[in-house]
């Protein structure tokens, strides 16, 4: 047997099968037209390109895969979170998509605000509003578009439409739905009294259930399109950061990732909803059933670093700045990088703030630069372990996921930043991969999620933290943590 995997990003969507080992036999993409900003801060895109792209990857995937082909005994899904799509009566799109990254939204945010109360929110949700959140998109279509608010019957976020396009079926699972700020996340289910004080029909929402769930089947008509199996089973799946986690083994109460990407997230599994009362984390449902997690989000992670090189350091490569910046002590001798070039999310909640060096001096040349932009970047993950510290979150281990494990500098300064010895994977797929084994679960070839991991994850290395290393990141971050205060008072 094998299982389809299915990721619905912004740029792309990547489709992968996985056999019953948990290996990777083949995975094609295809990408999406770029999002549109028709104002600052807005961001659209078009459900029917994501399902035009889902097809290209679906049939690209199963044409790649080596024979004799097993059947494909399950789909499962993911993809960009919080994306609100609105369709009518008969399933028809009323509107592009505000997607995930779309933040005309605030002044919805501070309406929720004062219609429920910012500690009533978090304590029906577990969050507060923030612009990302797909109850926010809704409420600026009902002040703004009210003509298409009318004619809305349904809302899905972005890979459940290519769900209802697959199967007819409108479904979420319950870690996208947390995404929503509409999911009383504590029970697993809808909040009535949200979507009444936001005037959401709970009729509009679709059917919520647990990740590895079996939720729809393939109809006639997609495995016409697709080359699936009419009646092959669909699972609930996760939204990216979810399915990335599966992928990634961070299932248990105490594991850990920080992943640099674009944009930098650390995510643990708890046992129970862990909520801060003041909104810095985001705490959802995880894909793994009777489990919740938290994440924080550093906003410029990798993307610090990719606008050093390009801006400054253009036509040279990653692996020469970084052998560069091992020669430069740990702290770089006093050079600070705070990478809020895109303003922060956590700890700070802070849209406006812009990123700073400070400290320069003469003796600073340019492999300090490099080596303080990778601190920075540590140092402002630190933010959120600092914040699970402060909430009581338990951290056993850690595994570092995205670009930013690919260096080895940079893997040694995060475990020396957390004071923790960190895991590197032999393989990440990334979310699509964890889509799969959750279609594996709801297909019956493994009892749960973490025998899905068991059988599909390896760690291939672990690096220590070294001891003079952590001393010297002890005091660097204390000295950092000043940064922010000061950069805020600069509007
Ligand atoms: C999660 C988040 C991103 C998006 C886009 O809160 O905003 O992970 O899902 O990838």
């Amino acid at each position: 047997m094998w299982f389809l995997g299915m990721d619905v990003g912004t740029s792309g969507t990547r489709a992968v099968l996985v056999d019953e080992q948990g290996q990777i036999v083949s995975s094609a993409s295809e990408e999406h037209a770029a999002f549109r900003t028709p104002h600052p801060g807005w961001a659209e895109q078009d459900p029917e390109d994501w399902w035009r792209a889902a097809l290209i990857a679906i049939r690209g995937a199963i044409a790649a895969a080596p024979a004799p082909h097993q059947p494909i005994a399950g789909v499962g899904l993911t993809g960009q979170m919080h994306g609100a799509v609105l369709l009518d009566k008969n399933g028809t799109v009323l509107r592009p998509s505000l997607i995930w990254c779309d933040t005309r939204t605030q002044p919805q945010c501070d309406w929720l605000h004062d219609q429920i109360g910012y500690e009533r929110l978090i304590e029906l949700t577990c969050n507060p509003a923030l612009p990302n959140f797909t109850l926010t998109k809704l409420l600026w279509v009902k002040e703004h578009e009210p003509e298409i608010f009318a004619r809305t019957a349904h809302i899905l976020c972005p890979k459940d439409y290519v769900r209802f396009r697959l199967t007819g079926a409108y479904a979420i699972d319950v870690q996208e739905a947390s995404g929503t700020l509409l999911l009383d996340v504590t029970n697993r289910r809808w909040s009535a009294e949200v979507a009444a004080a936001s005037g959401i029909p709970l009729s509009w929402l679709p059917e919520v259930y647990e990740s590895p769930e079996v939720c729809a089947t393939i109809s006639a008509e997609a495995a016409g399109l697709t080359g699936l199996s009419a009646g092959t089973p669909v699972v609930a799946g996760a939204g990216d950061q979810g399915a990335g986690a599966v992928g990634m083994g961070i299932l248990q109460p105490g594991s850990v990732s920080a992943t640099i990407g674009t944009s930098g997230v650390v995510f643990a599994a708890t046992a129970a909803p862990i909520k801060d009362p003041k909104g810095r984390l985001h705490t959802f449902c995880h894909a793994v059933p009777g489990r919740w997690h938290v994440m924080g989000v550093t906003q410029s992670a990798g993307l610090s670093f990719r606008w050093l090189k390009e801006t400054f350091f253009a036509g040279e490569n990653y692996d020469a700045l970084t052998a560069a910046a091992r020669r430069i002590a740990p702290g770089s001798e006093g050079l600070e990088w705070a990478p809020y070039l895109l303003g922060e999310r956590t700890p700070h909640l802070d849209p406006i703030v812009r990123a700073a060096f400070t400290g320069i001096s003469t003796t600073h040349t340019a492999a300090h630069f490099v080596r303080a932009v990778l601190e920075g970047v540590a140092y402002s993950l630190e933010d959120t372990f600092s914040l699970f510290a402060e909430l009581g979150i338990p951290v056993s281990g850690i595994r570092l996921g995205g670009g930013g494990a690919r260096g080895p500098l940079w893997r040694q300064i995060q475990a020396a930043v957390y004071g923790h010895v960190v895991e590197i994977l032999t393989a990440e797929e990334g979310g699509a991969f964890g889509a799969a084994l959750m279609a594996g679960v709801g297909a019956g070839a493994w009892s749960d999620l973490d025998s899905a991991c068991a059988a599909g994850i390896t760690v291939a290395e672990t690096v220590p933290a070294d001891p003079a290393w952590v001393s010297a990141y002890d005091s660097g971050y204390a000295q950092w943590r000043k940064l922010y205060p000061a950069l805020a008072t600069l509007r």
